[in-house]
Protein backbone atom coordinates (compact mmCIF):
# COMPACT_ATOMS: atom_id res chain seq x y z
CA UNK A 1 0.00 0.00 0.00
CA UNK A 2 1.02 3.62 -0.27
CA UNK A 3 1.58 3.87 -4.00
CA UNK A 4 -0.33 6.60 -5.92
CA UNK A 5 -4.29 5.24 -6.65
CA UNK A 6 -4.22 3.01 -3.07
CA UNK A 7 -4.65 5.25 -0.35
CA UNK A 8 -2.32 4.35 2.63
CA UNK A 9 -4.03 1.57 4.71
CA UNK A 10 -3.18 3.48 7.78
CA UNK A 11 -4.50 6.53 6.77
CA UNK A 12 -7.71 5.64 5.18
CA UNK A 13 -8.26 3.91 8.45
CA UNK A 14 -7.70 6.46 10.54
CA UNK A 15 -10.22 8.69 8.59
CA UNK A 16 -12.68 6.07 8.88
CA UNK A 17 -12.16 6.25 12.60
CA UNK A 18 -12.88 9.63 12.72
CA UNK A 19 -15.65 9.65 10.22
CA UNK A 20 -17.37 7.16 11.80
CA UNK A 21 -16.90 8.39 15.37
CA UNK A 22 -17.98 11.94 14.08
CA UNK A 23 -14.38 13.31 15.41
CA UNK A 24 -14.62 15.13 12.14
CA UNK A 25 -16.81 18.11 12.97
CA UNK A 26 -15.98 20.60 9.97
CA UNK A 27 -15.97 18.84 6.67
CA UNK A 28 -15.41 20.71 3.68
CA UNK A 29 -15.93 19.60 0.04
CA UNK A 30 -14.03 21.02 -2.84
CA UNK A 31 -16.04 19.23 -6.12
CA UNK A 32 -15.96 19.60 -9.61
CA UNK A 33 -17.51 17.90 -12.61
CA UNK A 34 -16.82 15.04 -12.10
CA UNK A 35 -19.01 14.48 -9.38
CA UNK A 36 -21.68 14.60 -12.10
CA UNK A 37 -20.66 12.68 -14.38
CA UNK A 38 -22.54 9.51 -13.18
CA UNK A 39 -25.65 11.69 -13.10
CA UNK A 40 -25.01 11.91 -17.35
CA UNK A 41 -23.41 15.27 -17.22
CA UNK A 42 -19.95 15.77 -18.81
CA UNK A 43 -17.37 16.66 -17.57
CA UNK A 44 -15.47 19.54 -19.48
CA UNK A 45 -11.17 17.96 -19.68
CA UNK A 46 -12.17 14.65 -20.62
CA UNK A 47 -11.22 13.52 -24.02
CA UNK A 48 -15.67 13.24 -24.56
CA UNK A 49 -15.94 16.15 -22.37
CA UNK A 50 -17.58 19.49 -22.95
CA UNK A 51 -14.75 21.44 -23.84
CA UNK A 52 -13.72 18.72 -26.62
CA UNK A 53 -17.65 18.65 -27.69
CA UNK A 54 -17.89 22.52 -28.06
CA UNK A 55 -14.96 22.74 -29.93
CA UNK A 56 -15.91 20.55 -32.69
CA UNK A 57 -19.14 21.80 -32.72
CA UNK A 58 -18.47 25.58 -33.26
CA UNK A 59 -14.87 25.11 -34.85
CA UNK A 60 -12.93 26.63 -32.11
CA UNK A 61 -9.77 27.67 -32.01
CA UNK A 62 -8.78 26.44 -28.31
CA UNK A 63 -10.71 24.22 -25.85
CA UNK A 64 -11.89 26.53 -23.36
CA UNK A 65 -12.94 29.07 -25.78
CA UNK A 66 -16.55 28.43 -25.72
CA UNK A 67 -16.52 29.45 -22.60
CA UNK A 68 -14.91 32.93 -22.72
CA UNK A 69 -16.95 36.11 -21.98
CA UNK A 70 -15.78 37.65 -25.25
CA UNK A 71 -16.88 34.52 -27.50
CA UNK A 72 -20.04 34.81 -25.82
CA UNK A 73 -20.59 38.59 -26.47
CA UNK A 74 -20.25 38.28 -30.24
CA UNK A 75 -22.11 35.31 -30.75
CA UNK A 76 -24.91 34.51 -27.93
CA UNK A 77 -26.43 32.15 -29.70
CA UNK A 78 -24.01 29.53 -29.23
CA UNK A 79 -24.60 29.58 -25.76
CA UNK A 80 -28.19 29.87 -25.90
CA UNK A 81 -28.41 26.77 -28.23
CA UNK A 82 -25.94 24.73 -25.69
CA UNK A 83 -28.36 26.01 -22.89
CA UNK A 84 -30.83 24.40 -24.55
CA UNK A 85 -29.53 20.98 -24.27
CA UNK A 86 -28.33 21.66 -20.94
CA UNK A 87 -31.01 22.71 -18.89
CA UNK A 88 -33.29 19.34 -20.71
CA UNK A 89 -30.34 17.55 -19.53
CA UNK A 90 -29.86 19.05 -15.85
CA UNK A 91 -33.69 19.15 -14.90
CA UNK A 92 -33.96 15.44 -15.45
CA UNK A 93 -30.78 14.24 -13.60
CA UNK A 94 -30.97 12.98 -9.98
CA UNK A 95 -28.30 13.88 -7.31
CA UNK A 96 -25.42 11.09 -7.77
CA UNK A 97 -24.05 9.11 -4.07
CA UNK A 98 -21.46 11.99 -3.95
CA UNK A 99 -23.66 14.55 -4.40
CA UNK A 100 -25.75 12.39 -1.30
CA UNK A 101 -23.16 11.80 0.89
CA UNK A 102 -22.69 15.38 1.39
CA UNK A 103 -26.08 16.05 1.64
CA UNK A 104 -25.85 12.75 4.52
CA UNK A 105 -22.59 14.50 5.97
CA UNK A 106 -25.11 17.42 6.93
CA UNK A 107 -27.91 16.32 7.94
CA UNK A 108 -25.40 15.17 10.79
CA UNK A 109 -24.03 18.39 11.39
CA UNK A 110 -20.91 17.67 10.44
CA UNK A 111 -20.48 19.37 7.28
CA UNK A 112 -18.90 23.09 7.45
CA UNK A 113 -19.33 24.30 3.36
CA UNK A 114 -19.51 22.89 0.15
CA UNK A 115 -17.54 24.28 -2.17
CA UNK A 116 -18.03 23.50 -5.81
CA UNK A 117 -17.36 24.75 -9.15
CA UNK A 118 -20.50 22.85 -10.78
CA UNK A 119 -24.15 24.98 -11.52
CA UNK A 120 -26.26 22.10 -11.77
CA UNK A 121 -27.07 22.36 -8.58
CA UNK A 122 -27.45 19.04 -7.51
CA UNK A 123 -26.35 19.34 -4.22
CA UNK A 124 -29.81 21.12 -3.45
CA UNK A 125 -31.51 17.84 -5.01
CA UNK A 126 -29.74 15.62 -2.68
CA UNK A 127 -30.79 17.44 0.47
CA UNK A 128 -27.65 19.78 1.21
CA UNK A 129 -28.83 23.13 2.72
CA UNK A 130 -28.22 25.86 0.27
CA UNK A 131 -26.49 28.51 2.95
CA UNK A 132 -23.76 25.55 3.44
CA UNK A 133 -23.23 25.92 -0.51
CA UNK A 134 -20.99 27.73 -2.56
CA UNK A 135 -21.40 27.92 -5.65
CA UNK A 136 -18.14 29.01 -7.10
CA UNK A 137 -18.97 29.35 -10.89
CA UNK A 138 -22.28 30.58 -10.56
CA UNK A 139 -25.80 28.59 -11.11
CA UNK A 140 -27.75 27.75 -14.66
CA UNK A 141 -30.99 28.38 -13.18
CA UNK A 142 -30.38 32.15 -11.81
CA UNK A 143 -30.02 34.44 -15.03
CA UNK A 144 -28.43 37.73 -15.40
CA UNK A 145 -26.24 40.21 -17.26
CA UNK A 146 -22.69 39.64 -17.27
CA UNK A 147 -21.95 42.88 -17.52
CA UNK A 148 -23.74 45.34 -15.06
CA UNK A 149 -24.65 42.15 -13.01
CA UNK A 150 -27.91 42.98 -12.79
CA UNK A 151 -30.48 40.07 -12.33
CA UNK A 152 -32.95 38.96 -14.31
CA UNK A 153 -35.33 36.31 -14.39
CA UNK A 154 -34.61 33.10 -15.66
CA UNK A 155 -37.90 31.76 -16.81
CA UNK A 156 -38.37 34.61 -19.07
CA UNK A 157 -34.88 34.29 -20.61
CA UNK A 158 -35.86 30.65 -21.02
CA UNK A 159 -38.30 31.50 -23.09
CA UNK A 160 -36.41 33.95 -25.12
CA UNK A 161 -33.73 31.23 -25.42
CA UNK A 162 -36.24 28.09 -26.74
CA UNK A 163 -37.38 30.99 -29.08
CA UNK A 164 -34.31 31.35 -30.37
CA UNK A 165 -34.01 35.10 -29.60
CA UNK A 166 -31.43 36.60 -27.41
CA UNK A 167 -32.51 38.57 -24.50
CA UNK A 168 -30.50 41.98 -23.91
CA UNK A 169 -29.90 43.61 -20.71
CA UNK A 170 -32.35 46.78 -20.57
CA UNK A 171 -29.74 48.72 -18.89
CA UNK A 172 -26.13 48.62 -20.73
CA UNK A 173 -27.71 45.78 -23.51
CA UNK A 174 -25.21 43.38 -23.55
CA UNK A 175 -26.43 40.06 -24.15
CA UNK A 176 -27.64 38.12 -21.32
CA UNK A 177 -27.55 34.71 -19.51
CA UNK A 178 -27.74 31.76 -17.03
CA UNK A 179 -25.63 33.14 -14.33
CA UNK A 180 -22.91 30.62 -15.06
CA UNK A 181 -19.75 32.10 -14.52
CA UNK A 182 -17.26 32.42 -17.96
CA UNK A 183 -13.43 32.92 -18.59
CA UNK A 184 -13.35 36.59 -18.24
CA UNK A 185 -16.09 37.36 -15.51
CA UNK A 186 -15.65 37.83 -11.51
CA UNK A 187 -16.62 35.05 -9.55
CA UNK A 188 -19.82 35.51 -7.16
CA UNK A 189 -19.03 37.73 -4.35
CA UNK A 190 -20.13 34.62 -2.00
CA UNK A 191 -17.23 32.83 -3.33
CA UNK A 192 -15.19 35.53 -1.19
CA UNK A 193 -17.48 35.42 1.22
CA UNK A 194 -17.64 31.74 2.78
CA UNK A 195 -13.59 31.56 1.54
CA UNK A 196 -12.64 31.50 5.50
CA UNK A 197 -14.46 28.56 5.91
CA UNK A 198 -11.49 26.87 4.39
CA UNK A 199 -8.99 27.89 7.12
CA UNK A 200 -11.15 26.32 9.96
CA UNK A 201 -11.91 22.81 8.16
CA UNK A 202 -10.53 19.80 9.93
CA UNK A 203 -11.44 17.44 6.60
CA UNK A 204 -11.49 18.79 3.35
CA UNK A 205 -12.04 16.03 0.65
CA UNK A 206 -11.87 17.16 -2.86
CA UNK A 207 -13.84 15.08 -5.74
CA UNK A 208 -14.20 15.37 -9.46
CA UNK A 209 -12.28 18.17 -9.84
CA UNK A 210 -8.94 18.76 -12.06
CA UNK A 211 -8.57 21.88 -10.04
CA UNK A 212 -7.26 23.05 -13.11
CA UNK A 213 -8.90 26.85 -12.83
CA UNK A 214 -8.02 29.69 -10.70
CA UNK A 215 -9.22 30.73 -8.15
CA UNK A 216 -11.18 27.97 -7.04
CA UNK A 217 -7.89 25.92 -7.14
CA UNK A 218 -6.18 27.76 -4.34
CA UNK A 219 -8.71 26.49 -1.55
CA UNK A 220 -6.46 23.37 -0.86
CA UNK A 221 -3.90 25.20 -0.23
CA UNK A 222 -5.25 26.99 2.41
CA UNK A 223 -6.50 23.72 4.39
CA UNK A 224 -4.74 24.02 7.93
CA UNK A 225 -1.61 22.04 8.32
CA UNK A 226 -3.06 19.63 10.57
CA UNK A 227 -6.23 19.09 8.67
CA UNK A 228 -6.92 16.57 6.61
CA UNK A 229 -7.12 16.79 2.80
CA UNK A 230 -8.89 13.43 1.18
CA UNK A 231 -8.42 13.51 -2.92
CA UNK A 232 -10.87 11.40 -4.44
CA UNK A 233 -10.86 11.34 -8.25
CA UNK A 234 -10.11 9.03 -11.31
CA UNK A 235 -6.43 10.40 -11.57
CA UNK A 236 -4.14 11.81 -9.10
CA UNK A 237 -4.32 15.96 -9.76
CA UNK A 238 -1.10 17.91 -9.25
CA UNK A 239 0.19 20.99 -9.86
CA UNK A 240 0.44 25.15 -8.53
CA UNK A 241 -2.06 24.89 -6.97
CA UNK A 242 -1.07 22.82 -4.08
CA UNK A 243 1.70 24.46 -3.40
CA UNK A 244 0.96 27.71 -1.28
CA UNK A 245 1.11 26.85 2.09
CA UNK A 246 1.07 23.68 2.61
CA UNK A 247 3.59 21.53 0.41
CA UNK A 248 1.85 19.52 -2.69
CA UNK A 249 -0.41 17.16 -2.45
CA UNK A 250 1.32 14.03 -1.24
CA UNK A 251 0.52 10.69 -0.22
CA UNK A 252 3.72 10.66 1.69
CA UNK A 253 2.16 14.00 3.37
CA UNK A 254 0.80 12.40 6.56
CA UNK A 255 -2.56 14.24 6.61
CA UNK A 256 -3.04 13.63 2.39
CA UNK A 257 -4.51 11.18 1.13
CA UNK A 258 -5.70 10.08 -2.49
CA UNK A 259 -8.12 7.77 -3.12
CA UNK A 260 -8.30 6.66 -6.65
CA UNK A 261 -11.76 5.50 -8.50
CA UNK A 262 -15.01 6.95 -9.54
CA UNK A 263 -16.70 9.13 -6.84
CA UNK A 264 -19.36 6.99 -5.93
CA UNK A 265 -17.57 3.74 -5.96
CA UNK A 266 -14.86 5.24 -3.57
CA UNK A 267 -17.99 7.11 -1.65
CA UNK A 268 -19.78 4.10 -1.32
CA UNK A 269 -16.79 2.09 0.45
CA UNK A 270 -16.72 4.90 2.52
CA UNK A 271 -20.38 4.64 3.64
CA UNK A 272 -19.40 0.50 4.12
CA UNK A 273 -16.58 0.68 6.37
CA UNK A 274 -18.27 3.61 8.51
CA UNK A 275 -21.08 1.47 9.31
CA UNK A 276 -23.72 3.99 7.94
CA UNK A 277 -24.82 1.41 4.60
CA UNK A 278 -28.55 1.48 6.22
CA UNK A 279 -28.57 4.75 7.33
CA UNK A 280 -26.67 6.19 3.70
CA UNK A 281 -29.59 4.07 1.83
CA UNK A 282 -32.17 5.37 3.89
CA UNK A 283 -31.66 8.69 3.34
CA UNK A 284 -30.93 8.44 -0.59
CA UNK A 285 -34.00 6.83 -0.81
CA UNK A 286 -35.90 10.37 0.11
CA UNK A 287 -34.04 11.63 -2.76
CA UNK A 288 -35.14 9.41 -6.05
P1 LIG B 1 -12.65 18.86 -15.27
O1 LIG B 1 -13.30 18.25 -16.45
O2 LIG B 1 -11.51 19.78 -15.52
O3 LIG B 1 -12.13 17.74 -14.27
C1 LIG B 1 -12.93 16.68 -13.87
C2 LIG B 1 -12.06 15.70 -13.10
O4 LIG B 1 -12.91 14.69 -12.59
C3 LIG B 1 -11.01 15.01 -13.98
O5 LIG B 1 -9.79 14.92 -13.23
C4 LIG B 1 -11.62 13.62 -14.22
O6 LIG B 1 -10.63 12.63 -14.35
C5 LIG B 1 -12.40 13.42 -12.95
N1 LIG B 1 -13.59 12.55 -13.07
C6 LIG B 1 -14.50 12.49 -14.06
N2 LIG B 1 -15.49 11.62 -13.76
C7 LIG B 1 -15.17 11.10 -12.54
C8 LIG B 1 -15.79 10.15 -11.68
N3 LIG B 1 -16.95 9.57 -11.97
N4 LIG B 1 -15.17 9.88 -10.51
C9 LIG B 1 -13.99 10.47 -10.16
N5 LIG B 1 -13.38 11.37 -10.94
C10 LIG B 1 -13.96 11.71 -12.10
O7 LIG B 1 -13.81 19.59 -14.44
P2 LIG B 1 -13.66 20.67 -13.29
O8 LIG B 1 -12.46 20.46 -12.48
O9 LIG B 1 -14.96 20.74 -12.60
O10 LIG B 1 -15.29 26.60 -15.26
O11 LIG B 1 -13.50 21.99 -14.17
C11 LIG B 1 -13.35 23.20 -13.52
C12 LIG B 1 -13.87 24.34 -14.32
O12 LIG B 1 -13.33 24.29 -15.64
C13 LIG B 1 -15.36 24.31 -14.59
O13 LIG B 1 -16.13 24.77 -13.49
C14 LIG B 1 -15.49 25.25 -15.74
C15 LIG B 1 -14.30 24.81 -16.59
O14 LIG B 1 -13.71 25.84 -17.26
C16 LIG B 1 -15.65 27.62 -16.04
O15 LIG B 1 -16.28 27.47 -17.06
C17 LIG B 1 -15.23 28.95 -15.50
Amino acid sequence: MGNDGEPHKNKYEEIINLLKTNQLKNITFITGAGISTAAGIPDFRSSNGLFAQTQKKYNLSNPAQFFQIGLFYSHPEYFYDFCKNVEKQINSCKPTKAHLFQGFLCQKGLVRRIFTQNVDGLEIKAGCPKELCTFAHGRIDVAGCPECLRDYDIEELKKKIYNDEIAYCEKCKKPIKPKVVFYGEYLPQSYFDSFADITKTDCAIIMGTSLEVYPFNRLPCNVPNDSWRVLINLVKVSGAFFTTNRLKFDNEYKKDCFIQGYTDDVIQKIVDDCGWTNEFNEYCSKFK
